[in-house]
């Protein structure tokens, strides 16, 4: 069934502003000889500004995608195109280890209505179950459209004849038409690293159709899960004249592949930590914390759709269980400040701050803190010390595309041994089957599994994490980077 034409324009105002008619350009200014076969869009850039002996300097990303992508695009001597994360910050294209970067100018103004509005503030919280009520402005949408088609401008110059487009996430759907429009002849991926949402949900958008047009410009539309894949082909159906067959679907004469791509993370990196002699031992003095306790961890972003709240609350309810005291376990929470001008990202602070302060100020004694909560990024090595040191790790978000957190946990665990309590909602459940599955919404239900993973046979434990860690060892982030690529031929 297909929705009608006038319901589609609604009452929002103008209607996105051309989107159409970009005119196919002969990739002015770069010379042919400079353009690449394969180029990398992403909101920013693979490197960051850094201090190395007093200098500042640019430093590799933290973070999975860079460290996946970088070594295909150094190969095929790729480029690419991003933003700094900076306003106005537009230093001229330069080489970092062999990778070409591009960085695309956004003004302080588009930073507000596109990065920190439209981005952040209407589709995070509409992709994420509208865990919170996602808002729509008018006068987002425009900087939304103008940075996308800044972005599709450099995409469509710096790529070579025939050559490759990757585009990521939710900053960019609109990419992929206008480039396109723009480079017929280029073929393009775009991937989208968060849920998609279900129809019920996307019809909402005021911009639906832009965003959707925008998006089957691709010639492959890759999600987390087949339950993004089949929400995307049935919104598809339903708003216009794109029709589902399989895995493809067919819109103006062109056949768009759109499938599950689960995104994973660099195995062997953690594994490889996990045997570090000096991560051990920075282990063994984190197990200091324990004094008879089991270690819970939780390690997330400071952000509404991670459940820290919720999640805290069951913590709560566990202690007041009869049967159970602060002798039993801590709990460990690691929140990494994040997107922190946006106002509801400020209540979560303080909601989870209280909730921490309740908790110690209630169930604590002198000595022994029931929570202890770090509010910060940790380094890599801190990180996967904590991961040795935790016996059970509580990864329970209302919605996210995938969670690697939980991915890393298990690549950590080469004993077999730890449990991973698991959101049902996290794409990553639908690869992680054995683990501990919980309704993050049910704070009953949570601080029941709490206990049951405190109390787990350590052989049941053992089996689950055994096909755990498989899971994760046959699928690392290189293989989805490698099969995400293949696909775009
Ligand atoms: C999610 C998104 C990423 C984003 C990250 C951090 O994982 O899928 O695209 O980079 O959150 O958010 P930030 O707004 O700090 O880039």
């Amino acid at each position: 069934m297909r929705l009608a034409e006038d319901a589609l324009s609604g009452s929002h105002g103008p209607p996105p502003r051309s989107l159409t008619i970009l005119e196919p350009m002969a990739s002015q200014n770069v010379p042919a000889a400079q353009q690449s076969e394969l180029v990398i869009v992403a909101n920013t850039l693979p490197v960051r500004r850094e201090e190395v002996d007093g200098e500042l300097g640019w430093a590799q990303s933290p973070g999975g995608l860079v460290s996946a992508l970088s070594p295909i695009v150094r190969e095929a001597g790729g480029c690419w195109v991003g933003w700094t994360g900076g306003a106005d910050d537009a230093p001229e294209p330069f080489r970092h280890e062999d990778i070409l970067n591009v960085a695309v100018p956004v003004s302080e103004v588009e930073v507000a209505g596109s990065y920190q509005g439209m981005c952040n503030s209407t589709l995070w919280p509409l992709y994420h179950d509208a865990v919170r009520p996602p808002e729509y402005h008018r006068h987002w949408w425009n900087p939304y459209v103008a940075v996308n088609r800044r972005f599709a401008e450099e995409a469509a110059r710096r790529t070579a004849l025939g050559g490759r487009v990757w585009i990521q996430d939710y900053h960019l759907q609109l990419v992929p038409r206008m480039l396109r429009e723009l480079r017929p002849d280029v073929s393009s991926g775009f991937f989208l690293h968060i849920p998609f949402p279900p129809i019920e949900l996307f019809l909402r958008l005021p911009w639906r159709r832009a965003v959707l047009e925008g998006l089957l410009g691709a010639d492959v539309i890759g999600f987390q899960t087949p339950a993004g894949a089949y929400n995307f082909t049935r919104l598809a159906d339903r708003l216009i004249e794109a029709e589902p067959q399989g895995e493809t679907i067919r819109y103006q004469g062109r056949d768009i592949r759109v499938g599950a791509f689960p995104i994973s993370i660099d195995t062997d990196r953690y594994a490889n930590a996990a045997l570090s002699p000096e991560i051990r031992e920075r282990a063994e003095q984190l197990q200091q914390l324990r004094r008879g306790r089991k270690i819970i961890l939780s390690v997330d972003r400071l952000d509404y759709t991670k459940g820290i709240d919720l999640r805290l609350k069951a913590f709560l309810e566990w202690l007041g269980r009869e049967d159970r005291s602060i002798r039993d376990a801590v709990m460990v929470q690691v929140a990494v400040p994040s997107r922190e001008r946006i106002s509801e990202y400020q209540i979560l602070r303080r909601d989870v701050e209280e909730l921490v302060g309740q908790i110690n100020g209630e169930y604590g004694e002198l000595g022994v803190v029931p929570v202890q909560y770090f509010r910060r990024n940790l380094p890599f090595e801190e990180l996967i010390a904590f991961y040795l040191v935790a016996d059970v790790m509580l990864v329970t978000p209302l919605c996210d595309g995938m969670n690697l957190v939980a991915k890393e946990y298990v690549a950590t665990r080469l004993e077999d041994d730890g449990v991973l309590v698991l959101s049902e909602f996290a794409g990553a459940a639908a690869e992680l089957p054995d683990a501990l599955l919980v309704n993050p919404h049910d704070v009953n239900a949570m601080a029941a599994t709490i206990e049951q993973a405190v109390t787990l046979d350590p052989e049941d434990g053992s089996r689950r994490m055994k096909a755990m860690r498989e899971v994760v060892r046959r699928h690392s982030v290189h293989e989805w980077a490698a099969q995400f690529i293949e696909a775009l031929v």
